[in-house]
């Protein structure tokens, strides 16, 4: 593979990008960051590629950026070396990704997995931004994601303490679509990622911005922007397909995918 930190793998229209550096418990390094965000890109480009997931080990999806590489930089590294500024690239993608989780999502890890579009947990999975234990804060959008997804007191919290949270309490505080068991994750995910690009990959990617925009938009806005998407899918073959199919009781066979 051209990737040194991470493997990279197709299955059908499923592109799975898995974290490889099991001795680092896939911390985060500079390389892991590029080669993430190329395989995501590449794939992101691929038009038979229809959604993604990013997954770990059993034992850590990423213990964090990675703490060795950072230890004695400066304020002069970090800001003109613009430091994650290329996980920004990742959020930019247009096909779905879904993190799958096991075990140890903390820090930039637990960061990773709110990039992605949802996650899925296994019940040996734990989340946390331990930042400030080590005298710093999230850096790859914790303080923003998090607070999003699970509120300001669970965010709160979790960034202020370093407290860890297990599956059952990530589920329960909407941070994790669904907890599954450990030894069903990896099956779970690609099967999820399946469905989503089985599906007519524009209106796949429509939903997905739509969804976003609802974080950066206020609701009328972000109301009439569903609208217009809404009716602009009436000008893809995809919809006439889909409806069709419905009617005819026969599975769709989209050609956009
Ligand atoms: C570099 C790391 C690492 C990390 C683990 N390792 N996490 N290396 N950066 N974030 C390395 C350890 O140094 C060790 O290497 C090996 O992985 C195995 O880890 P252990 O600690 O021996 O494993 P274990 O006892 O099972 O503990 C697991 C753990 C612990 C609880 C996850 O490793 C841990 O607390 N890691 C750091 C978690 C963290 O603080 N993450 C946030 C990082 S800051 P050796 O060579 O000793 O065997 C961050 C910030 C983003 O993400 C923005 C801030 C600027």
């Amino acid at each position: 593979s051209e990737y040194e930190n991470i493997l990279l793998e197709r299955s059908g229209r499923v592109g799975i990008i898995t974290l490889n550096r099991p001795k680092a418990l896939n911390a985060l390094n500079f390389g892991m960051m590029q080669d993430v965000v190329s395989a995501a890109t590449e794939l992101d480009n691929d038009p038979d590629v229809g959604a993604i997931v990013i997954t770990g080990s059993e034992r850590a999806f990423a213990a964090g950026a990675d703490i060795k590489e950072m230890s004695e930089k400066t304020y002069m590294d970090m800001y003109l070396g613009n430091w994650f500024r290329g996980w920004d690239t990742l959020a930019a993608v247009r096909t779905p990704v879904i993190a799958a989780v096991a075990g140890h999502a903390l820090g930039g890890g637990c960061e990773l997995a709110l990039l992605c579009d949802f996650i899925i947990a296994a019940d040996t999975a734990k989340f946390g931004q331990p930042e400030i234990k080590l005298g710093v804060i999230p850096g790859i959008g914790g303080s923003q994601r998090l607070t999003r997804a699970v509120g300001k007191a669970k965010a709160m919290e979790m960034i202020l303490t370093g407290r860890t949270i297990g599956a059952e309490e990530a589920e329960r505080a909407g941070l994790v679509s669904r907890v599954v068991p450990a030894a069903d994750l990896l099956d779970d995910a690609r099967s999820t990622a399946e469905t989503i690009a089985s599906m007519s990959a524009p209106v796949a990617m429509l939903g997905k911005e739509l969804v976003n925009a609802a974080f950066e938009t206020s609701l009328d806005s972000g109301i009439r922007l569903e609208r217009r998407v809404f009716h602009s899918v009436f000008a893809l073959e995809d919809q006439k397909e889909g409806m069709a199919a419905f009617i005819e009781k026969r599975k769709p066979d989209f050609k956009h995918r």
